[in-house]
């Protein structure tokens, strides 16, 4: 009985000098949760929500808009408030990523600073700069040349929708966008267009889209302690990951290969992996090059993945909206059909003529807050954010959707109203559109905005103008609480197409 008082005497005692330390330590960081040993905050965030962000958002009311907080083995520093997110993403101190906040990603980067999404420092720069140059030499952004790809890429779309409506006309929806934009990049990257049943690239996007939402930034054991995912590689999800990591590798290298064996590329570049091969070549003798065939590897990986993950999901959310939304739905169709024609093309000439429609696509943007958490992004040095102490390493975490949520900002931003984006003489209000930051911003902000906006706004009008979307009889309600990972998706779900034309 005595050494049993002792023990909780002795635990009591560290408990008690842990906290002590604890505040010392912490005394200008930003306000948090009382933090556990070991455990940190990982179960008050867990109590208020199964999404991290709304969790953050919710603890926010009580302890500031900017608030510290341990997740296991992470110090975090996180941002809830449009103010405070739009500072950080311009902040100069925060702009490097942090790759080694999961395992998985620093297998990913074959434990190097390679690639664009999670590099950071001088090969960051020199991979983003020359990833955009080259594919901007490739028409990437232009308006004309973008609208010839897309509308391309959109006829073979719906000839394959049509194909999926053949039965009965319901289609499921998830993955449906998938391989259609890769296409739309990939040509511009790899010059290869695939069919809508290549059988290898469905299933590389489905191992890509597994890792993806297998991975959940703050509760995840391999993020909150990394040592898991090596000590109990099947439970801690590593031994899948790897499969995919492997997998999606593999299939990057191939593409490298292909290019070097089969195309011009020394005389007569066609593509962004042509002209990464002739870098190659050129700094051959270079022991500094950053132009390494494993630094092709990762620049098509995060091109890859950057680009087919999180457009394919804003179009099924949009999807998704109309459904649940049938009002506006036939509001943009209304439009559609007095501006363009019932059931015709539409192109980027006429979208300056289509204000519904815009709002539309700007209220879909704000409303599912794709990607919550930009990559996570950490301090590169010491630095006082308004009167806060944030020490250089600490994760920095702006949550996204605290502004596309924000109640000063919107309103009502519980309620899906595209509407809230039009001014009374009918033309966007763009600084209300302004706020947005479904593309992040700052040094670090998405490198394929350009082309998302035209792939997301073509996508949605065209198939809005030719398709009408309807509930499948027997279905249940579709839910547009989404389902989480890196990237938000929503829940599967059906939709019933009906040929407008
Ligand atoms: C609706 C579609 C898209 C959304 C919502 C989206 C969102 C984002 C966000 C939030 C970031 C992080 C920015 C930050 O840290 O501040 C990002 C980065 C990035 N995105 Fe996108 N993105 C989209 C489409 C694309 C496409 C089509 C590409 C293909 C080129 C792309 C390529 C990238 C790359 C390479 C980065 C890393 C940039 C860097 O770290 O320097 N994204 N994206």
């Amino acid at each position: 009985m005595a050494f049993i008082l002792e023990l909780v005497l002795v635990l009591a005692s560290l408990l008690g000098w842990w906290f002590v330390q604890d505040k010392k330590n912490h005394k200008k960081y930003p306000p948090g949760p009382l933090r556990l040993p070991i455990l940190g905050n990982i179960l008050q965030i867990a109590a208020q929500s199964p999404f991290p962000s709304t969790a953050f958002l919710n603890l926010s009311k009580k302890y500031g808009e900017v608030m510290y907080l341990k997740m296991g083995m992470v110090s975090a520093v996180t941002f809830n408030s449009p103010q405070s997110v739009h500072e950080i993403l311009n902040h100069d101190k925060a702009v490097e990523r942090t790759r080694t906040m999961l395992p998985m990603i620093e297998a990913r980067m074959y434990a190097q600073n390679l690639g664009i999404i999670f590099s950071s420092s001088e090969p960051w720069q020199k991979m983003r700069r020359f990833t955009i140059r080259t594919l901007r030499d490739f028409g990437f952004g232009k308006a004309a040349s973008m609208d010839v790809v897309i509308g391309e890429e959109l006829d073979k779309f719906t000839d394959h929708l049509k194909n999926l409506m053949k039965k009965d006309g319901v289609v499921e929806v998830h993955g449906l966008f998938d391989l259609t934009l890769v296409n739309v990049l990939w040509r511009l990257v790899t010059g290869v267009n695939y069919a809508m049943d290549d059988e290898r690239i469905l299933e590389l996007l489905k191992l890509s889209n597994e890792m993806i939402q297998n991975t959940k930034f703050s509760f995840d054991s391999s993020a909150t302690f990394p040592f898991l995912w090596h000590l109990f590689p099947s439970w801690s999800g590593k031994n899948l990951q790897m499969k995919i990591i492997k997998a999606l590798h593999k299939y990057c290298r191939d593409t490298a290969e292909y290019n070097r064996k089969h195309c011009d590329y020394k005389n007569n570049p066609q593509c962004y992996v042509d002209v990464f091969l002739q870098k190659i070549d050129e700094t051959a003798n270079d022991p500094e090059t950053e132009y390494t065939d494993d630094q092709l590897v990762l620049c098509l990986l995060d091109l890859f993945q950057a680009g087919a993950e999180t457009s394919s999901k804003t179009m099924s959310f949009a999807m998704l909206y109309m459904l649940t939304h049938q009002d506006i739905q036939q509001k943009v169709q209304k439009e559609l059909d007095e501006v363009v024609g019932k059931g015709k093309e539409v192109t980027m000439e006429e979208k300056g003529r289509l204000p519904y429609t815009q709002a539309a696509v700007l209220e879909c943007l704000r409303y599912s807050v794709v990607l919550p958490f930009p990559p996570a992004r950490q301090a590169s040095d010491d630095f006082y954010f308004h009167d806060y102490f944030i020490k250089k390493g600490t994760v920095i975490m702006p949550n996204l959707e605290a502004v596309h949520f924000d109640e000063a900002l919107w309103g009502d931003p519980r309620n899906f109203r595209p509407e809230r984006f039009l001014k009374k003489d009918m033309t966007i209000d763009s600084k209300l559109a302004s706020n947005l930051v479904q593309f992040g911003g700052g040094k670090r902000v998405c490198l394929g905005q350009n082309l998302a906006e035209s792939t997301v706004f073509l996508y949605f009008a065209n198939i809005l103008s030719k398709f009408q979307l309807v509930k499948v009889a027997g279905d249940p309600e579709p839910t547009t609480v989404p389902e989480q990972g890196i990237t938000y998706s929503p829940q599967p779900f059906r939709v019933l197409f009906k040929s407008r034309a």
